[in-house]
């Protein structure tokens, strides 16, 4: 092996992952070499993937190559023109299939398999022409994270496997297809319907991200813009003009943006979360599209990915919390900086209120839930997305930052991601640095901190710092008065987003018809162009099976795919049987336009 190859296989750390069938141990892929034909009939991706391993020592233990498969048709898997010998193991409803290739003597450099996607592979959503805002051509979008990379793309398919790729991609010639991928554009040949890319830095499977169909692109700053539909291009600039200086405010306190370029793609709205980190090019919901820059801080959020998770990456799906934690703290720093404190503080604070409902609700049922370090035995990692990684995480860098001061957290933090970029990072071995940079080895300061109550205890340990935002006590007061007599004099029109927010959150429960029709009529916000503040009310819609809102929940949940909002919803409807026969009835129609794994999430909710 060359000592450069030497030097990546000790780089990217064999944490054991008990979500890949990786033989990572003995030998790793570092580079992957893709090409892809897109076939918007057959809904598949057709080609090969070239794999070039590194081997532990000599390679001598490496006698089979353990690769992660969800679905795939291999059709061969050859070494230097050779045909290799290859089973499949049996099917895991989270895992997929372990793809199983027999090596030669002496060990290839390089391994490549032919293959093609199954229709349903759970990465892929296929759109059809009228699902677009043109209607004109078919549309192509992946989500990899966290398991779906490998039904796409046959490699070790673990966050602690960085890879670098390069990837030409083939779609129908002269009818006007854009592709884009989360990597270097490279000479694409348009006319011929040929895209090539290269990403030069190593990154986990999770982060390999496709998208095609008419897309367009607009230049923000000069290393920012943003890709979209040519309908939506216009308005999705205006929302992100802040972008630039977004990453400006980042580098600030984190140093240097490791990545080249920052663009975004808005893609159509059945995408089944609201933003998805793919370096180099996020990809976003266009629920975020507000009008007024009231939803951005979703752009920060993913923008922060660009240093924790894709510069440091969590090793395995348990340390899922040093990913989501710290970014949903770095996206409250740069909100701040961006938009101020007190809005920042407001953000903050509904995070708060939902995590500790959450916490309450979860301490009853499922206590070891609540735990930072998650235990994933039997469980999809997909399923850790919600206020404990994010909020509990965010909340414990929050308390150490109040602890040591900003300056001191700030330095350690940047200094943190520069030790460990393009590495991987377990709970424990991070433990390890905060106790020894930040702690300085104070035992008795450690245990008053109560680290290890934060990340191996359930609940809310009670140094949480709290929110405090004095014009919630305005929005609070609002609520209190329309429930006591029904006045909205407190209302006041001029409200930001958040605050209109907390103004629904607070709202009655449970609330009349006419409460329901008084507020309605009011503010309209059934229809409200602000998805998060239409999204509160329509859950006061499910609660109260409020007939004359049924329109505009429909409407709303075959409208979006994502998952965030269409899951709370259906759940509540679910919980009356008055209301259930409503939620089968829309989700039967609204199922065929759902992401996969939206899909998979929804379908244990509406039965
Ligand atoms: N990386 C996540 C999305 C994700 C996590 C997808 C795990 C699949 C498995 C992304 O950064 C994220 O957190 N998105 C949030 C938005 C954020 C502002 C909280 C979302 O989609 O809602
Ligand atoms: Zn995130």
């Amino acid at each position: 092996m060359s000592p450069l190859a030497a030097a990546v296989f000790a780089a990217s750390a064999a944490s054991p992952d008990i979500h890949s069938f990786g033989n990572a141990a003995v030998v790793r892929p570092t580079h992957l070499a893709l090409d892809l034909e897109l076939d918007f009939e057959k809904k598949t991706l057709r080609g090969t993937c070239e794999l070039t391993l590194a081997y532990a020592g000599d390679g001598s233990q490496a006698t089979v190559l353990d690769l992660d498969s969800r679905g795939l048709q291999v059709e061969a898997v050859t070494a230097d023109g050779q045909p290799l010998a290859f089973e499949r193991g049996p099917a895991d409803p989270i895992l997929g299939e372990r793809l199983r290739i027999t090596l030669p003597s002496p060990r290839p450099e390089k391994v490549k398999v032919a293959y093609a996607t199954a229709p349903g592979a759970t990465a892929l959503q296929w759109l059809e022409p009228r699902q677009t805002t043109s209607g004109k051509l078919p549309f192509l979008f992946t989500q990899s994270q966290a398991l779906h990379a490998r039904s796409w793309v046959p490699t070790m398919d673990s966050p602690g496997v960085r890879q670098t790729f390069e990837a030409v991609v083939r779609v129908p010639a002269g009818r006007g297809f854009t592709v884009v991928m989360g990597a270097e554009n490279g000479a694409h040949e348009v006319d011929k319907g040929v895209f090539r890319f290269r990403m030069p830095q190593p990154v986990p499977p999770y982060l390999i991200a496709l998208a095609a169909g008419e897309i367009a692109f607009q230049a923000i700053g000069p290393r920012t813009g943003v890709y979209a539909e040519p309908a939506v291009l216009p308005k999705a600039a205006k929302e992100f003009e802040d972008v630039e200086k977004m990453v400006e405010a980042t580098e600030a306190i984190y140093g240097a943006y490791d990545w080249g370029r920052w663009d975004t793609i808005v893609l159509p709205p059945s995408f089944p979360f609201g933003g998805m980190e793919n370096p180099r090019l996020t990809f976003a919901t266009p629920t975020i599209l507000a009008g007024d820059k009231s939803l951005v801080a979703l752009l920060a959020h993913e923008l922060a990915h660009s240093w924790s998770g894709n510069l440091v990456t969590n090793a395995t799906w348990s340390d899922f919390w040093l990913n989501e934690g710290f970014t949903s703290y770095i996206e409250g720093r740069i909100v701040e900086a961006l938009y101020g404190a007190e809005f920042a503080e407001m953000e903050l604070s509904l995070s708060l209120r939902e995590l500790g409902t959450t916490v309450e609700e979860m301490l009853k049922e499922d206590a070891a839930g609540t735990i930072l370090h998650a235990n994933l035995e039997g469980k999809d990692p997909d399923d850790l997305v919600g206020p404990i990684a994010y909020d509990k995480g965010a909340s414990f860098l929050r308390m150490l930052e109040a602890r040591f001061g900003r300056e001191r957290f700030d330095a350690f933090l940047k200094g943190y991601f520069q030790s460990h970029r393009f590495g991987n990072m377990t709970t424990g071995r991070f433990l390890e640095i905060l106790k020894r940079d930040l702690f300085a080895g104070d035992e008795a300061a450690w245990g008053d901190a109560k680290v290890q109550e934060w990340v191996f205890e359930p609940g809310l340990p009670s140094n949480l710092v709290p929110a405090r935002s004095e014009r919630f006590a305005r929005t609070l007061a609002a609520a209190e008065a329309f429930a006591k007599d029904g006045s909205l004099d407190l209302v006041k029109r001029d409200w930001s987003s958040p605050e209109w927010q907390d103004f629904v959150e607070n709202l009655p429960r449970p609330m009349t018809p006419a409460q329901m029709q008084a507020l309605d009529d009011a503010f309209a916000f059934s229809r409200a162009g602000n998805n998060e503040v239409r999204f509160d009310f329509l859950m006061h819609v499910a609660r109260n099976a409020w007939e004359p809102g049924y329109a505009a929940l429909e409407q709303f949940l075959c409208s979006l795919g994502r998952r965030k909002f269409l899951t709370p919803i259906y759940a509540a409807l679910m919980e009356k049987e008055s209301t259930a026969a409503l939620a089968r009835a829309i989700y039967a129609k609204a199922r065929p336009t759902y992401h996969p794994i939206a899909v998979g999430t929804l379908d244990a909710v509406v039965k």
